[in-house]
């Protein structure tokens, strides 16, 4: 009884004196300064040598936990990248070396690489999904050196790798028909709506050309569905991140799926240069042949998340109904409790840091109920140069209960409104950032 008094006090305490000074912040598990891999015997030595691995061209992009692995992509952007497809042991201390996935053999391209060296070789990926059935999704654009000169070394294609046996389950290549001269693939989601691992659909945003591409497992088919809100908004295409402005047009880049209710769910979607929040029944995108009129009238225009909040990824907690997006120019995360309505006020900046989070590029939440955000300095990368000598990616975690406890995204219960005058400060998004190159 004592001890138990105790304990309560010392909540309280923690509760009222140490927590809110530190909400906007969450420290990194994982940072680099430039990435490098789990090379075998003397093939370092000789991928520098040959071109296959300049360090400074490798940045990271996507995120995804599955049980004690971390997975990681790198975008072929420029040359010098060994391998899109990695993963990280999350027992790793504080600079891992990133393991080829599913192997070096399968994943390792060459600078002169012709085309890909098996069917399990991803060549250039964004971002990456883990579904429920323990199998990794990802979407691959075949493309190198992507910033400079672009080329296509193996046809865009869907895999999924079962992830208990590290091998290739299926692989899809993406019709000709449905790709066009834009097209980037930059993410992937999939809707397991009934019992079987098989009924499952893919939602593919195609950045580059305004589109989503829905493939249906069972089926083995893919369509392209188009809509005029999958477009940016040009009220929206201006940034200022990390000290450097830049001029962005670029469309639907990243998908959510929100629950699910008598088989059948929301996809929640934004256009990278946008502001707004759109969100379309997954009903219309399953079904090959729903008239053309139903879907450019079934999308639903859910608000305006505010000036600057920019997002260029999205994901959905379901045990709490709050969808998360990274905003590019505020540094940092905002969440929505989709149960209230979407207002500014319901649609906080909870985390953000003007280092730690310079650039958030991937957010997702895992299967065990925890956030995981990549910080990457992209537009450094891109626009001008980094400075290797300090730290430019970061990976944070953090339980969802924790990151949006005291904010408006929390359900409202009789409990979190008597606490209500403990509700978290908003976060300062005002960087001054010295890019340190200019
Ligand atoms: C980390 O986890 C992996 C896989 O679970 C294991 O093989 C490895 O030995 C672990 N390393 C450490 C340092 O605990
Ligand atoms: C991958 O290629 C191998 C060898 O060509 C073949 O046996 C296998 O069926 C292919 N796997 C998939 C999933 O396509
Ligand atoms: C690069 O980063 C290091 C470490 O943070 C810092 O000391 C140095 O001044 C930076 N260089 C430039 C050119 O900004």
């Amino acid at each position: 009884m004592k001890l138990n008094s105790r304990k309560r006090m010392f909540y309280l305490i923690y509760l009222l004196l140490l927590v809110p000074g530190v909400w906007c912040l969450l420290p990194p598990k994982f940072q680099w300064k430039t990435l490098d891999f789990a090379w075998e015997g003397q093939a370092r030595d000789s991928a520098i040598k040959s071109g296959a691995y300049i360090p400074e061209n490798n940045m990271p992009a996507g995120i995804a936990r599955w049980k004690d692995r971390l997975f990681i992509t790198i975008p072929r952007w420029k040359k010098g990248v060994p391998a899109s497809l990695n993963y990280i042991y999350l027992n790793s201390t504080h600079s891992p070396l990133l393991n080829p996935y599913p192997s070096w053999a399968d994943a390792f391209l060459s600078s002169k690489a012709c085309c890909a060296s098996s069917n399990s070789t991803v060549v250039s990926t964004f971002r990456v999904h883990v579904d429920k059935c323990g199998r990794l999704w990802v979407v691959d654009n075949g493309v190198t050196n992507m910033a400079h000169d672009v080329k296509q070394i193996a046809p865009p294609a869907i895999f999924i790798f079962d992830l208990k046996t590290d091998k290739l389950m299926h692989r899809y290549t993406i019709k000709d028909e449905l790709l066009r001269d834009s097209s980037v693939f930059t993410s992937i989601v999939v809707d397991i709506t009934g019992k079987e691992c098989k009924d499952a659909y893919a939602y593919i945003p195609d950045m580059g050309s305004n589109a989503l591409i829905v493939y249906s497992l069972k089926d083995n088919d893919a369509w392209r569905v188009e809509n005029h809100y999958f477009h940016f908004d040009p009220h929206a295409g201006v940034y200022r991140v990390g000290g450097i402005d830049f001029y962005w047009s670029d469309g639907i880049s990243s998908v959510a799926l929100g629950p699910i209710k008598k088989n059948c769910r929301d996809l929640y979607f934004h256009p990278t240069s946008s502001t707004k929040q759109f969100a379309m029944s997954t009903k219309l995108l399953k079904n090959k042949n729903v008239p053309r009129e139903d879907i450019f009238m079934g999308v639903q225009v859910i608000g305006n998340r505010g000036p600057q909040t920019q997002a260029t990824a999205c994901d959905f907690d379901l045990e709490h109904n709050v969808l998360f997006h990274t905003l590019l120019s505020k540094n940092g995360v905002s969440c929505w409790n989709v149960d209230k309505p979407f207002k500014r006020d319901n649609v906080p900046l909870i985390i953000s840091e003007c280092t730690a989070l310079e650039f958030p590029n991937d957010i997702k939440v895992d299967h065990e109920g925890s956030l995981w955000i990549l910080s990457n300095r992209q537009s450094r990368f891109l626009y001008e140069a980094m400075n290797f000598t300090d730290v430019n990616f970061r990976v944070l975690s953090a339980p969802v209960a924790s990151v949006i406890q005291g904010t408006a995204c929390e359900r409202t219960s009789a409990v979190s409104k008597a606490f209500s005058f403990m509700t978290r400060p908003r976060c300062n998004s005002e960087c001054k950032v010295n890019s340190g190159t200019t």
